[in-house]
């Protein structure tokens, strides 16, 4: 039996990858490499180049190989491009995953691990945001998410069809052994950011909004180590198959750094200087966005190891580092 990891060759897809592989599983990988990068796949993992929202491909993967589960993480994940593209949110979020969903009924797939988004809240009215608030996300991208979690409980509920949506906060650090790491071209995400400003591949950093309604006025999110987000899969996976009813996770640690405390957190850990720049707020940002999770914790057995933010800050720095190392050596070899 394998399982289909969709945006496998992705920062988050391929350290699922990487963590199934090393349980001794069998993986098929599907991926468009719109943003992802083939040579993060692992190499045990069989990989199909091709569209999620492609019915013909699907139908070929589940026709060749016994997919017995599908962990869906192809899609697109930057709020303020979200703002301006809105279609192409809606259309990689939801479409895609809805063509997906059919496949998998039509194949009699019947376990799927979502990866949704912490921004499907909006703006809580709490500090610590539990499944069970009011969900009122303020971007395309919380919505686009939203829908398909809708459609996986309306899914759920017409046919033997169970799920695991993942509600990720913010997701960092890289994987600790360095086989992979956040690759994605012209990322947004701060921690990335810091750690290539830091390595002068970025002149400077720029802080989004100083007037948030929050301690030092930067933005505060709950930022989680990528070895623990997947830690939580293999989790929900095993829950699933062993007969699990659907559920909706929150996953981060359950405490908030400001963005001020991300950068001095940074500075301290590489030992460079990070110069920045204070702009104004970034288009689809909350102020705050912080964990309850304690249902994970208590169904699910999930235990962080990583949760500390210095320790994720350094596997993103150690990641970016050797990326440009290794991104040098490729360009002296091909005499650039
Ligand atoms: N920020 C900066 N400067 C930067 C980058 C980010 O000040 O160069 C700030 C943002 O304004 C925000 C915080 O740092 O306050 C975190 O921003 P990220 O871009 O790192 O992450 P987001 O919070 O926008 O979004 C991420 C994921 C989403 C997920 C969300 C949940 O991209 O998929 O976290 O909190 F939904």
């Amino acid at each position: 039996m394998a399982v289909l990891v969709t945006g496998g060759a992705g920062y988050i897809g391929s350290h699922m990858t990487y963590a199934l592989c090393d349980r001794g599983e069998q993986v098929v990988v599907l991926d468009n490499l719109s943003t992802g990068l083939r040579e993060l796949v692992c190499p045990e993992a069989v990989f199909v180049e091709g569209s999620v929202a492609d019915p013909n491909v699907l139908r070929r993967i589940f026709d060749r190989f016994a997919i017995n589960a599908v962990i869906h993480f192809a899609g697109s994940v930057v709020v303020p491009e979200s703002v301006d593209n809105p279609t192409k949110y809606y259309r990689n979020n939801f479409t895609a995953s809805a063509e997906l969903v059919s496949a998998c009924l039509e194949h009699g797939i019947g376990n799927m691990i979502f990866s949704s988004t912490a921004a499907v809240y909006g703006v809580p009215a709490v500090t610590k945001v539990q499944e069970n608030v009011a969900t009122d996300p303020i971007n395309p991208y919380g919505r686009s998410k939203l829908m398909t979690e809708w459609l996986l409980s309306d899914v759920g509920r017409a046919h033997p069809f169970r799920y695991a949506a993942l509600r990720y906060f913010n997701v960092a650090g890289a994987d600790p052994k360095g086989r992979t790491g956040q690759s994605t071209p012209n990322a947004t995400h701060l921690i990335k950011r810091a750690c290539q400003v830091a390595l002068s591949q970025l002149p400077e950093m720029e802080i989004f909004g100083t007037d948030y309604p929050t301690p030092d006025g930067t933005g505060v999110r709950d930022y989680i180590h990528v070895a623990d987000l997947i830690s939580a899969h293999l989790l929900a996976l095993d829950y699933l198959r062993k007969g699990g009813e659907s559920a909706v996770f929150n996953v981060g640690y359950g405490h908030g750094f400001s963005v001020n405390e991300v950068i001095a957190a940074a500075k301290k850990v590489t030992g460079l200087p990070i110069p920045v720049r204070q702009s104004g707020r970034r288009k689809g940002d909350p102020a705050m966005l912080v964990a309850d999770s304690a249902r994970i914790k208590d169904l699910l057995g999930w235990q962080p190891q990583y949760d500390d933010l210095e320790t994720i800050i350094k596997t993103a720095f150690d990641w970016e580092r050797a990326s440009g190392s290794r991104a040098r050596l490729n360009g002296a070899r091909d005499g650039n």
